[in-house]
C-alpha cells in the first residue's frame, strides 16, 4: 500500500521554517511563520496562561473525557469574546476543535455534509491552507478579488464585483481581521456594503478569525464578525486561540454555526458533534480550559487583556518604525501601506527574485509572496530589513 503514495506538495510556510532553522548564520532574521515573538525573539507563555495552568494543576481532579463538542463553558466564553452580547445562545451551535485550522476543517466538512453543492469562495490571496483543505475534501472553490497589488490595499470595487457572481447558498470565506497574508483589511465603513453584497447573493459567510486582538484591539477586531452576526441569517465562524492566548501547540479553536431559525440548532449541533467524532472524537481540552478560566476570572482576564494589548501595540510600533525606515531608505512612499496594514502580516509586494535574494544574501526569511511577520522584527532588525529591501528592489 505505502508504495502507492506519491509526494505531497510541500507547505510553503512550514518548508520556510525548516529552511530558516537549517541556516547557520547568526544574523538571520525569521519573518516567516505566523508566530508572535518578543524583542528577544522568544514566544513566551503568557502570564495569565501560566496562572491558569497553576490553578488547573492544583484543582483538576480528572482527565476523563468532557464531551464531543468540548466544554459548553468554553463555547460560551468564546461566544462572549467574539460576539459580545450580540448573539443569543439558542441561535448558536458550537464545537471545540484542535486549533483554528481544526475549526476551518470542521466547517468545510459541515458544508460537505450539508450536500448542497455549495462553492466556497476565497479571497485572492488567502492563507494557503484554505484552498488546500478544500481540495483535499473535494469541495468546489472559487476566488474573489480582494487585494490591489499596486496600492497593497483592499480593492473593494473588484471584491464587490466578484461577490455579485456568488450563487445562492454558496459560502464566502472572509478574514475577520488581520488578513493573512496581506495585512490589508476592510475599513469599518466598508462592512455594510460587503454584507449587503453577501445578502443580495444569498451567500453564507464563513468568518476565519485567527488574530482577534492583534489588529486594532479585541472589540475592534471582532466588529466585522459582529456586523455579520447582526445582519446575516446564517453564517459560520472559525476562531483560533493560538495567537491571542499564545497557546499554539495546545491546539485550541472553536467552530460556530449560527442561524436565526432556532429550530435548526439541535440538528446542526448534532452534526457538528458527529463530525468531531468521525475525525478525532473528543477535542483537546487543556488549552480550551485555560481560555475558559482566563475569560471567566476578572483578575486573570484583566492581565491577559493587558499583556495582549502590549503585544498588539508592540507590533504596531514595529510596523510604524518599518514604514518610516522604508521611506527613508527607498526615498519614496512606496511602502507607506505597511503603516496602514494591521495584524502580524504585511505583503510587501516585492518580486519573488528579490525575496530569494533577501534570503540567500541577507539571511532574511519571508514567505515567497513577500509576506512578512512583523513580530519577527525588533528595534535592531527593522533598519537592517529596510536597508536590505532598498538594495534588492
Ligand atoms: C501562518 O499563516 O503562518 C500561520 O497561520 C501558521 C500556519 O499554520 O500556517
Amino acid at each position: 500500500m505505502l508504495t502507492n503514495l506519491t509526494a505531497q506538495p510541500e507547505d510553503k510556510i512550514l518548508a520556510l521554517m525548516a529552511q530558516y532553522r537549517a541556516d547557520p548564520r547568526d544574523t538571520k532574521i525569521d519573518l516567516g511563520v505566523g508566530v508572535y515573538k518578543n524583542a528577544e525573539g522568544l514566544t513566551p507563555v503568557m502570564r495569565s496562561v501560566k496562572a491558569a495552568e497553576q490553578k488547573l494543576w492544583e484543582e483538576q481532579d480528572s482527565k476523563s473525557y468532557v464531551g464531543l463538542a468540548g466544554d459548553p463553558a468554553f463555547a460560551a466564553a468564546m461566544r462572549g469574546l467574539i460576539f459580545g452580547e450580540g448573539l443569543a445562545e439558542d441561535q448558536v451551535s458550537a464545537v471545540a476543535t484542535p486549533g483554528g485550522t481544526g475549526a476551518i476543517r470542521q466547517g468545510f466538512e459541515l458544508i460537505k455534509l450539508a450536500g448542497t453543492g455549495a462553492t466556497v469562495w476565497l479571497s485572492d490571496p488567502t492563507w494557503p491552507n484554505h484552498p488546500s483543505i478544500l481540495d483535499h475534501l473535494d469541495l468546489p472553490k472559487a476566488t474573489y478579488r480582494y487585494f490591489d497589488a499596486q496600492s497593497c490595499s483592499v480593492d473593494l470595487p473588484a471584491m464587490l464585483e466578484d461577490l455579485a457572481k456568488v450563487k445562492e447558498g454558496d459560502v464566502v470565506l472572509l478574514h475577520g481581521c488581520c488578513h493573512n497574508p496581506t495585512g490589508a483589511n476592510l475599513k469599518p465603513a466598508d462592512f455594510d456594503v460587503v454584507i449587503d453584497a453577501l445578502n443580495a447573493a444569498g451567500a453564507i459567510p464563513f468568518v476565519d478569525i485567527a488574530y482577534q486582538g492583534f489588529g486594532d484591539g479585541l472589540d475592534a477586531d471582532a466588529a466585522f464578525t459582529r456586523a455579520i452576526a447582526a445582519r446575516c441569517p446564517q453564517f459560520l465562524v472559525a476562531a483560533s486561540c493560538s495567537k491571542n492566548f499564545g497557546i499554539y501547540r495546545e491546539r485550541t479553536g472553536v467552530l460556530f454555526a449560527v442561524s436565526d431559525d432556532e429550530s435548526l440548532r439541535t440538528v446542526t449541533q448534532g452534526n457538528m458533534a458527529f463530525l468531531n467524532r468521525q475525525n478525532f472524537s473528543f477535542p483537546p481540552d487543556h488549552g480550551a480550559r485555560l481560555v475558559t478560566m482566563i475569560l471567566n476570572d476578572a483578575t486573570m482576564r484583566a492581565d491577559w487583556e493587558a499583556e495582549l494589548e502590549d503585544i498588539r501595540t508592540g507590533m504596531l510600533g514595529l510596523r510604524m518604525q518599518l514604514s518610516d525606515a522604508l521611506r527613508a531608505e527607498t526615498k519614496s512612499d512606496r511602502f507607506s501601506f505597511v503603516g496602514d496594514h494591521r495584524g502580524m502580516f504585511s505583503r510587501l509586494g516585492i518580486a519573488p527574485d528579490a525575496v530569494a535574494t533577501l534570503r540567500d544574501d541577507h539571511g532574511i526569511y519571508m514567505v515567497g509572496d513577500s509576506r512578512i511577520n512583523i513580530a519577527g522584527l525588533n528595534a535592531q532588525t527593522v533598519p537592517v530589513l529596510a536597508k536590505a529591501i532598498a538594495q534588492v528592489i
